[in-house]
């Protein structure tokens, strides 16, 4: 038995968002835009958007202070925001952070609850969500999770629930184009990192797994050309193989790299894809031991030889080493291990076996 949950429509490609007042005017009469401080101005996906709702009278207004990593602090100060304004729906145009923002920020609009009851529910049902990416790796405008910072926890958290589901999704991947060649590897490594995780997790489901071999597809061959100018048709695969992987990691979750890659953010300040990017090696060695038929497959649709080939090509891309006290990766191991992400990785997961890639990483 299984079960597939994908209830966002998706609009997928170049100027998807023309047209698209019709299907917002649906939502309301007035949206909260949710948005970081520069970039969906710069790459225009904040300008297409307005244009969109201003196309059909619908009013809105701008949250754009949503920092990466977003704390509670601030999906709290935009929520209130957002109450203060009667917004009827919530839009989060950037990256993860806003994305993600926006999805816990529209369910604060109709649930009360503390910092803890933030992260475990009962919900009801929050504002109406719509998301437009403008990096291709996180698959927040597909997933049903909004990952925040907890300061009181001391790590990154998540918000987990149907209920935050986007209603509407517009992924253009023209948007990526001033994206970094840094960033655009961290998020297009952290869009590999879901897919492999997903095919690799003890939650993969035949229909799961469909996507994951799609994403790999397209993602594995760029693993090798991103860096100078990217073209569009790059781009394009870059969105595709995020958004896919972003619906893998809808049914199954992640696995013991992003559980660990968590602490690597928050204590360390390595973006989030470049602290998956690190860890993959370590955590593919395990699955050759428990995964050996599915590893097989990883490596010839990604086109790597084995093992050694693929973690070549990530040091190259992060070249970066990471030196951890022993006090450090006690620490870590104490966060990580009791998290879902552990739970589903098909292998004996003990606080050894967490320490040892961390130590791994100097
Ligand atoms: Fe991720």
């Amino acid at each position: 038995m299984f079960m597939y949950e994908m209830p966002t429509r998706l609009y997928f490609g170049k100027d998807c968002l023309k047209g698209a007042g019709k299907d917002l005017k649906q939502l309301g009469k007035k949206a909260l835009i949710v948005t970081g401080r520069h970039s969906a101005k710069i790459n225009g996906s904040q300008k297409a958007v307005t244009d969109a709702l201003e196309s059909e009278g619908v009013a809105w207004v701008l949250f754009d202070q949503i920092e990466n990593n977003p704390s509670i602090d601030t999906v709290r100060r935009a929520a209130d925001f957002g109450k203060s304004q009667h917004a009827d729906f919530v839009i989060g145009i950037g990256g993860g952070s806003p994305m993600d923002a926006a999805k816990v920020i529209a369910l604060l609009c109709t649930n009360e609850l503390d910092d803890a009851a933030l992260f475990t529910g009962p919900y009801v049902r929050p504002l109406p969500i719509v998301t437009v990416p403008t990096t291709s790796g996180t698959g927040s405008e597909v997933t049903k999770v909004g990952v925040l910072t907890n300061h009181h926890a001391g790590t990154k958290q998540s918000v987990n629930t149907p209920l935050i589901f986007p209603v509407l999704s517009y992924a253009d991947p023209s948007f990526t184009e001033s994206v970094s060649t840094t960033v655009t590897m961290d998020t297009a490594v952290d869009a590999l990192s879901h897919a492999i995780e997903g095919y690799m997790s003890r939650k993969s489901t035949p229909m799961s797994d469909v996507w994951a071999e799609e994403a790999m597809r397209f993602l594995g061959p760029h693993l090798t050309d991103l860096e100078g100018n990217i073209p569009y048709v790059v781009r394009e695969d870059l969105m595709y193989g995020a958004t896919t992987a972003g619906m893998v990691i809808a049914q199954t979750g992640t696995t013991l790299v992003h559980g660990m890659g968590y602490q690597l953010t928050y204590y360390k300040g390595l973006s989030h894809g470049r602290a998956n990017g690190l860890l993959l090696p370590g955590y593919m060695r395990l699955m050759t031991e428990t995964m050996e038929d599915k590893v097989e497959k990883i490596w010839d649709i990604l086109g790597f030889s084995g093992l050694q080939d693929f973690a070549d090509c990530l040091h190259s891309l992060m070249p970066e080493r990471v030196f951890l006290t022993e006090e450090e990766i006690e620490e870590y191991v104490r966060l990580t291990l009791p998290t879902g992400a552990v739970a589903s990785t098909p292998y004996e997961v003990n606080g050894e076996v967490i320490a040892r890639l961390y130590r791994e990483l100097a």
